[in-house]
């Protein structure tokens, strides 16, 4: 069987959840291999909604196995949350879900780190979304990091969280931070360590198996390729591979396992956030898409910024990652609109780029180039079938494949699962 990655080709909240959730269904194994709590994918079942932050989407079918490997910074304490809430709610995760010993930890300071870098004047404000996730990446690149072997094992998580609670005190002085203690930080530590035990294993065998016996695994991707810390809009980017070029390193697994590589867009485009937004709209047509797509961060709360769907972007995107194909969501949202836009280019002084450049400050000083099309005024929530779209409709998602370079697989026309076009069974 082959493996399928689903990513986002965007800056995240593309509606990854709804997609992941929709063709779940015949995968074996779901696997999370980047990111962290920092996530947050919504899914609605039955009028039913759920969010999630670590655990993978795959949590809401029975006998699915749901990995999260290697490559995730994992927060203990909103991981046993999130599985409280689904066990109690009679979803069984507990017995399904396999958690990496190589992950590492976001522990408790790194969330101070977080928003104490985010609130010094003199640096860079990233518009993080406070859960950890830089710290606890910078100190896996330090190897400084706590690993949940680490966790569960008292002796190690001891030695590991005294030096690094020394060092950090010395560094919270010249924030003039209150000083970390060490002894509840071990207590908390421990305890989250006694209750993940049973999940945590060596998961890049366990894929690599999966893999071998031919069962059909499934990679999750959280955020979306414009916040790859390689490829996105550094530095305002999430410290991460969140794309699909990060399974390899982040689940234990040959790049040549994946066959089958989708992407995930919205039909215009959102960011949370700082950093640049060429296509970014503000007034009545930015309010028409955040208040009719809900954008708002499952995470933060906070308000998305909104603006047209970009083809120099998601073009770069499609290449980058070698997508085969895409599913194109919240086209609903576009519905009233008089005529709906591309944003086909970026005039960068007297220069008209037509494909996206990977430097930041080109980004920066792009004006977009906007096409127009014709709208709809339809309410397309209820439509099934390709057909049934309006025409221009229609011809808007074919513009927009045509441009990005590859064909859409789904169309998603509302939240809940059934509210779903597809080009073929998935
Ligand atoms: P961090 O990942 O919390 O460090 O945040 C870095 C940047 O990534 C910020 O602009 C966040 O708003 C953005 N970000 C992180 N996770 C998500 C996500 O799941 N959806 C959208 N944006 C995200």
């Amino acid at each position: 069987m082959p493996a399928t990655s689903v990513i986002g080709a965007q800056w995240g909240d593309e509606g990854k959840g709804k997609i992941i959730d929709l063709i779940t269904d015949r995968a074996d194994v779901v696997v999370r291999y980047q990111g962290g709590a920092n996530a947050g994918h919504t899914v609605i079942v039955e009028g039913e909604k759920f969010v999630f932050h670590l655990l993978p989407s795959g949590v809401l079918h029975a006998g699915k196995l749901n990995v999260v490997a290697n490559g995730v910074v994992i927060d203990p304490g909103q991981l046993l949350e999130e599985l409280e809430q689904f066990d109690e709610g009679g979803y069984d995760v507990s017995s399904r879900l396999v958690v990496s010993g190589s992950a590492h930890c976001v522990m408790p300071y790194h969330k101070v780190i977080d928003a104490l870098r985010e609130g010094n004047k003199a640096g860079i404000k990233i518009g993080t979304t406070g859960r950890g996730i830089g710290p606890a990446y910078a100190d896996k690149a330090n190897r400084s990091g706590i690993r949940m072997w680490d966790l569960i094992d008292e002796d190690r998580l001891r030695a590991r969280l005294m030096a690094n609670i020394d060092e950090l005190n010395r560094r919270l002085v010249a924030y003039e931070a209150e000083p970390l203690q060490f002894e509840p930080m071990f207590e908390q530590g421990r305890e989250w360590g006694r209750r993940l035990k049973p999940l945590v294993q060596d998961t890049g065998r366990l894929l690599r198996r999966a893999l071998a016996d031919g069962q059909y695994v499934f990679f999750e991707g959280a955020q979306g390729v414009m916040l790859d810390i390689d490829h996105g809009t550094y530095p305002f980017v999430t410290s991460s591979n969140s794309n699909n070029l990060g399974i390899g390193p982040g689940a234990g697994v040959s790049p040549r396992s994946i066959e089958r590589q989708l992407g995930v867009i919205k039909a215009y485009c959102t960011r949370v956030g700082s950093g640049p937004f060429p296509s970014e709209l503000e007034g009545k047509v930015a309010d028409h898409l955040r208040e009719g797509g809900s954008e708002f961060g499952a995470t933060t709360g906070r308000p998305r910024r909104c603006g047209w769907f970009d083809v120099p972007m998601v073009a770069y995107a499609v290449e980058l990652c070698d997508l085969d194909g895409l599913a194109i969501t919240k086209l609903d949202v576009m519905s009233g609109l008089p005529e709906v836009g591309l944003v086909t280019g970026y005039q960068v002084g007297d220069e008209l780029l037509t494909e996206y450049p990977v430097d930041t400050a080109i980004v920066e000083r792009a004006e977009p180039r906007i096409e127009f099309f014709p709208g709809w005024s339809e309410d397309i929530s209820q439509v099934r079938s390709y057909d049934g779209l309006p025409a221009t409709c229609r011809a808007f998602v074919e513009e927009i494949c045509t441009r990005v370079g590859a064909p859409w697989e789904i169309l998603s026309v509302g939240p809940s699962r059934d509210s779903t076009i597809l080009r073929t069974t998935p």
